[in-house]
């Protein structure tokens, strides 16, 4: 069996974590892995429908993802996450739990990803239609001491890939 792993992205809504996590799924599949992606928004839908973005609603959010990314990974999946995961107490406590955890952070300044404004939420929560959207009036607790971080405003989708392939090569999962 594969050695399965949890890719852990983290980031701010619009940084790059669910482009990133797509463009790496058929390169992991390429190099024999078994993928599952459990991205924020889609869990939303179904896992944790119903649930919304106080601190208490995130972070079970969170740990809902982090213990199905780690039935995943016991079981030689490379099982990636892709949500906001803005607390560093709950991803460092799925980190505890976990033996292969890599956590990637995607960054890239706020006004970058406001500008992006992929879903024209930021846009809302700057007009105040929206209470407590993480960069503006929410925080997000940057991770200290990610195995990879991914700067999207400078690097290439191609390039953070890279990047994310060559630490997974040096830990010895692909
Ligand atoms: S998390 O904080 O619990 O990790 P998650 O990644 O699942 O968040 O969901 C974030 C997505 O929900 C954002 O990309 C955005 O589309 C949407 N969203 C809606 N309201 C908020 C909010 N108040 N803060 C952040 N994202 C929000």
């Amino acid at each position: 069996m594969e050695k399965g792993f949890i890719l852990w992205f983290t980031g701010l809504s619009g940084s790059g974590k669910t482009t990133i996590s797509q463009a790496l799924e058929p390169e992991l599949k390429a190099k024999g892995c078994k993928v599952e992606i459990l991205d924020g928004d889609v869990v939303r839908t179904n896992l944790s429908k119903g649930l919304g973005f106080s601190q208490e609603d995130r972070d079970t959010n969170i740990r809902r993802i982090g213990f199905v990314a780690h039935l995943l990974s016991r079981n030689g999946v490379a099982a990636m996450t892709a949500a906001i995961s803005p607390y560093r107490a709950i991803r460092d406590e799925i980190r505890a739990i976990e033996p292969n955890f890599v956590e990637v952070y995607v960054t890239a300044p706020l006004e970058v990803c406001e500008n992006r404004d992929v879903k024209g939420l930021y846009a809302k929560a700057r007009a105040g239609e929206i209470k407590g959207f993480t960069g503006i009036d929410d925080p997000y607790e940057a991770p200290l001491n990610p195995e990879i971080i991914c700067y999207t405003e400078q690097e290439s989708v191609e390039e953070s890939v890279k990047k994310v392939l060559s630490k997974l090569e040096q830990l010895g999962y692909i």
